[in-house]
């Protein structure tokens, strides 16, 4: 079956064995069909990345979606190194480098933290969306379009049932994306994709 996006989840999880959240929302998106999960941690535990290979599956994709445990307010060091290596001058930036033009880009991050931490008086002083100013900047100087992140606070004290919750609701907003059911105006006026949701994807979807 043909879907009007390509949606590639980058995910990265050191140690996936003691994860409940991720593990939730990953076991959920990879039963999503037209969708490409590439683990990074599972690929390159080394880091030694195939870096043609990593440009070649993003310019397959219409819709890019880094997926991780918030950690010291940024992403696991994987990230971190794919992104120095994989976008390169010439090909992500830079007056030739034109090969992610028009993409877009979504970060699914779970916080141990409350949202009410993620707050000017709060504990953590900034909201997520804030932390993610690098990561903005670099999908705008890559010519992509910046979606606000989907947010999974407190995952410390979580109940089961509330990680399911979380878990479907990603699961909805994948599909949102690979369906192009996502309103994009709507969805930059909110702080994270997952608040107000009934505003910003349209109406579904089949099996
Ligand atoms: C090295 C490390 C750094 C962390 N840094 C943060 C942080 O800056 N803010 C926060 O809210 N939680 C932080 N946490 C908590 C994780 O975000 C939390 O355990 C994770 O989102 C839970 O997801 P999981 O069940 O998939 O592992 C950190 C955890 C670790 C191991």
């Amino acid at each position: 079956m043909k879907y009007p996006k390509k949606v590639l989840i980058l995910f990265a999880h050191p140690a996936l064995h003691k994860s409940r959240v991720n593990q939730a929302l990953a076991r959920q998106a990879r039963r999503i069909a037209g969708i490409t999960f590439h683990d990074l941690y599972a690929a390159y535990p080394e880091f030694d990345f195939l870096v043609t290979a990593e440009q070649d599956l993003m310019e397959a994709h219409d819709v890019i979606v880094f997926q991780f445990p918030f950690f010291w307010y940024s992403s696991p060091a994987i990230i971190k190194e794919w992104t120095d290596l994989v976008l390169t001058h010439g090909w992500a930036y830079g007056s030739e480098g034109k090969a992610l033009e028009g993409k877009w880009v979504m970060h699914a991050i779970t916080t141990g933290g409350r949202e009410s931490a993620y707050h000017s008086n709060g504990l953590n002083r900034f909201t997520v969306r804030e932390f993610l100013r690098p990561f903005e900047q670099t999908a705008v100087l890559c010519n992509m379009r910046f979606l606000p992140p989907f947010v999974v606070h407190g995952t410390h004290q979580m109940k089961p049932s509330d990680i399911q919750t979380h878990a479907d609701t990603y699961r909805s907003v994948i599909r949102a994306l690979r369906d192009d059911r996502l309103d994009i105006h709507a969805a930059e006026r909110v702080l994270r994709i997952n608040e107000g949701l009934s505003g910003i994807i349209r109406a579904r979807e089949e099996a």
